[in-house]
């Protein structure tokens, strides 16, 4: 009796498949309906070209190693409308005007919804308290701004001028980590850190994704590195209407 009920567990919970898609890798888990993990994070490398059918085979594939769930919510590395990537600075031109809500969700036959990775990531770190900017270090610069837990959208600080001649993420992203070694980039991201408080005049900064971990020395006291995983965490907010 006990294992038939086991079996069928949760036949209509809100189980939430939070899905991060970026440059470098793809990340998934399971959360359930508060947000909280109910599996092991599984990762797989962005497939090369980084198409649209490309990565939602590799999604696909990855939820394969998951357990069940009755939604699905996307962070994408780009400008994100009503389902549709406009942008994908990192991945392939491809997806301009690639509807992935409807696509992902033909694919998965459960409901999807999308959102820029940034703001995701967002949602799984801020507090709700006054003006919080989000800034995400990965194969790209994101970004994303809330005013009292809600989100302000499109915000792209990545592709603006900010020293040398190269944008935030020409100076920030991977490629320039790579470049120029982990102290010229941390010196670099103080700089950044002050231009982007003058700019937004924020109560609290987070940092996320992959590259936070290489930050080196201490931080202003309303700047704080928040973990990865918050890129998925973050997922649970799309559900909330
Ligand atoms: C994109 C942003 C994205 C960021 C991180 C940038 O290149 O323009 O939309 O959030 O990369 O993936």
């Amino acid at each position: 009796m006990a294992s038939a009920k086991k079996s069928n567990e949760h036949p209509d919970s809100k189980r939430t498949l939070a899905v991060d898609i970026g440059g470098t890798g793809i990340k998934v888990m399971v959360l359930d309906e508060n947000g909280r993990p109910l599996t092991e994070r599984s990762r797989v490398g962005t497939p090369q070209p980084a198409t649209p059918s490309a990565v939602l085979g590799a999604i696909v594939g990855l939820v394969k190693k998951q357990d069940a769930f009755s939604r699905a919510s996307v962070g994408f590395p780009g400008v994100v409308r009503n389902g549709i990537t406009e942008t994908a600075p990192n991945l392939n031109p491809a997806w301009k005007g690639f509807n992935l809500a409807q696509t992902l969700s033909r694919r998965l036959g459960k409901p999807v919804r999308v959102a820029n990775d940034a703001d995701v990531q967002g949602f799984g770190a801020i507090t709700g308290r006054g003006v919080e900017l989000v800034v995400t270090l990965g194969t790209g610069l994101g970004s994303a701004l809330f005013v009292n837990g809600r989100l302000v959208p499109n915000l792209e600080v990545a592709h603006h001028a900010f020293r040398k001649g190269k944008t935030y993420e020409e100076n920030l992203g991977n490629a320039a980590l790579k470049k120029a070694g982990k102290k010229k980039w941390n010196k670099t991201l103080r700089r950044a850190i002050l231009e982007l408080e003058r700019l937004f005049n924020y109560d609290f900064l987070f940092i996320g994704g992959g590259n936070a971990k290489k930050i080196a020395g201490g931080l202003p006291t309303n700047v704080k590195v928040v973990s990865n995983v918050a890129g998925l965490l973050g997922g649970i907010a799309l559900w909330r209407d």
